[in-house]
């Protein structure tokens, strides 16, 4: 009968099961309302590992930081790729990546490291300091002005400014684009075409992940066909200045997969994607907070302020061609740990892997679980993110967290007094932790330093509360707000 309806009976040396009061849902209602919540009542009720059943799937999740290692840890046992290969293909509709399946010999996983990382870097972040002066200065997104104050959301200027010059920076302008005026234009619309796209479709990225098709959804479904339309191998190979990333994976598609041309543009609104649905809300975040908490200003103008003076660069907007190497953007532990400690606070990545066969687990204090085939095991960085035995009160941002006496990066963190190897994962964990978190922290950090060399900001009402987090996203990365917080801006001259 169990069998008959879909419900699990712990078996001996199994972790608890909740197997919920719905049939195929399961737990998912009371999970999807506050994950958070949810995990630490059962955490509570039955230690530090537990299974519960969402939407038909069986999943363990671990909540003892000094045992994440037996799951981040490459082992054996664990597969990474399938849950993720199955993502992607349900969400962007391309073929599937993993190599079992025959579409593909390409290593993406190698693709990503040598053409997001190391010497990749350098002409990424001279790209992205470009792009993201021309649009804050030069084009008429913002059209800021010394005499009067500009007011928008905080989101919506975020949002603006980090998707253009991030789209640029990956995918290039169209060849000879400067010379015509109609082409600059035509420039633009494509750009501002591929936001509301994008937007669209974000939106109902949660309802793919969780399995729903995307035909249901018909204008999040031709925004994503219209997306790809625009990334068809025709239409990228006219751009200019495209990145390695995106050049590199043109040409593997091409020589290493038997995808079809539908289906390899997909893969670069795939890219596209996850270069900037966590960017956009961790931007907001970092921002927002900095606006909020003048010592966090202070803190940031005056190394904003060292910076440029050591490196002899002067602020004019009118000639906006402010440069930072990737030595100068690492000399600035103040912005690392702004942008940290705002991630900390909004992040809510799952990172998830599958049982490869039945094994037992190890857990740090010597208990042993046996895990079925098939199963999944899932890790919540919120429940360290927001463990007051971490971090001192948990849910207040305190800019300088993540600094040490000395005023460097602190990389010391306890629970119960013994140190974590783990203790901040906005960007996930082991073989799967984002091959783009280097470069996000580096564009980020360059357009908080912009903003505060070029604008003044205050918020419109400055007793403004935190916006709750939106937790339709939660397990996807970093949360949006639930409501954007109004702000005003003008030139400036100096920080
Ligand atoms: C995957 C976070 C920005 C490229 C991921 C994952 C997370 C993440 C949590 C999944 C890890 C897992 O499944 O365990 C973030 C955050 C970002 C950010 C918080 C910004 C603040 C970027 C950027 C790029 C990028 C800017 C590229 C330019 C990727 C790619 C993957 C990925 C390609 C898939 C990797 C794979 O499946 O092998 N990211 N990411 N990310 N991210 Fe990021």
């Amino acid at each position: 009968l169990w069998l008959a309806v879909g419900i699990r009976r712990r078996q001996p040396g199994e972790p608890a099961v909740e197997n919920g009061f719905i049939p195929y849902l399961g737990c998912a209602l009371q999970f999807g309302a506050n994950p958070l919540q949810f995990l630490r009542s059962r955490q509570k009720r039955y230690g530090h590992i537990f299974t519960c059943k969402i939407a038909g799937q069986y999943i363990h999740f671990l909540c003892d930081p000094f045992s994440y290692h037996s799951v981040i840890r490459q082992g054996r046992h664990l597969d990474w790729r399938k849950f993720h290969f199955a993502t992607s293909v349900k969400a962007f509709g391309h073929d599937s990546f993993d190599p079992r399946h025959g579409h593909t010999t390409e290593n993406l996983h190698q693709t990503f490291l040598k053409t997001l990382q190391g010497e990749a870097l350098p002409s990424l972040i001279e790209s992205m300091m470009g792009h993201l002066q021309d649009v804050m200065l030069m084009s008429d997104t913002l059209s800021p002005s010394k005499d009067h104050w500009d007011v928008d959301g905080i989101f919506a200027f975020c949002y603006k400014v980090m998707f253009e010059s991030g789209y640029l920076t990956l995918f290039g302008k169209e060849l000879g684009e400067d010379k015509v005026q109609a082409k600059q234009e035509a420039q633009k619309a494509l750009v501002l075409n591929a936001l509301e796209n994008f937007k669209e479709f974000d939106k109902i990225f949660p309802a793919l992940v969780a399995g729903l098709p995307i035909h249901v959804f018909k204008s999040a479904h031709s925004a994503r066909e219209n997306l790809a339309k625009t990334m068809h191998a025709e239409n990228l190979s006219k751009r200019e200045n495209v990145s390695d990333l995106i050049s590199m994976r043109m040409i593997l598609n091409d020589s290493l997969s038997t995808f079809n041309d539908v289906s390899k543009s997909r893969t670069h609104v795939a890219l596209l994607w996850a270069s900037q649905a966590n960017t956009l809300p961790a931007t907001f975040w970092s921002l927002f907070y900095l606006i909020r908490s003048p010592d966090a200003m202070k803190a940031a103008c005056e190394e904003v302020q060292r910076i440029l003076e050591d490196s002899d660069l002067k602020v004019d907007p009118s000639n906006p061609t402010l440069n930072l190497n990737r030595d100068q953007l690492d000399n600035m532990p103040v912005m690392d740990s702004i942008i940290k400690e705002a991630m900390r606070l909004s992040s809510a990545s799952m990172n998830v892997r599958v049982a490869k066969e039945d094994f037992l687990l190890h857990l740090d204090n010597q208990e042993a679980y046996r895990i079925r085939k098939d199963d999944v095991i899932a890790l919540y960085p919120p429940m360290l993110h927001f463990d007051p035995d971490i971090y001192e009160d948990p849910y207040e941002f305190k800019f300088d967290r993540f600094l040490d006496e000395k005023g460097k990066e602190k990389v010391n963190f306890s629970r119960n007094g013994r140190r974590l190897r783990y203790f901040n994962m906005p960007f996930g964990s082991g073989v799967t932790k984002c091959p783009g978190r280097f470069f996000a922290v580096y564009e980020i950090k360059q357009f908080l330093t912009l903003v505060l060399s070029y604008f003044d900001m205050e918020l419109l009402d400055p007793a403004t509360q935190v916006p709750p987090l939106d937790q339709s996203r939660a397990g996807l990365g970093i949360l949006q707000p639930t409501y954007d917080v109004d702000f005003r801006y003008k030139l400036r001259s100096t920080c």
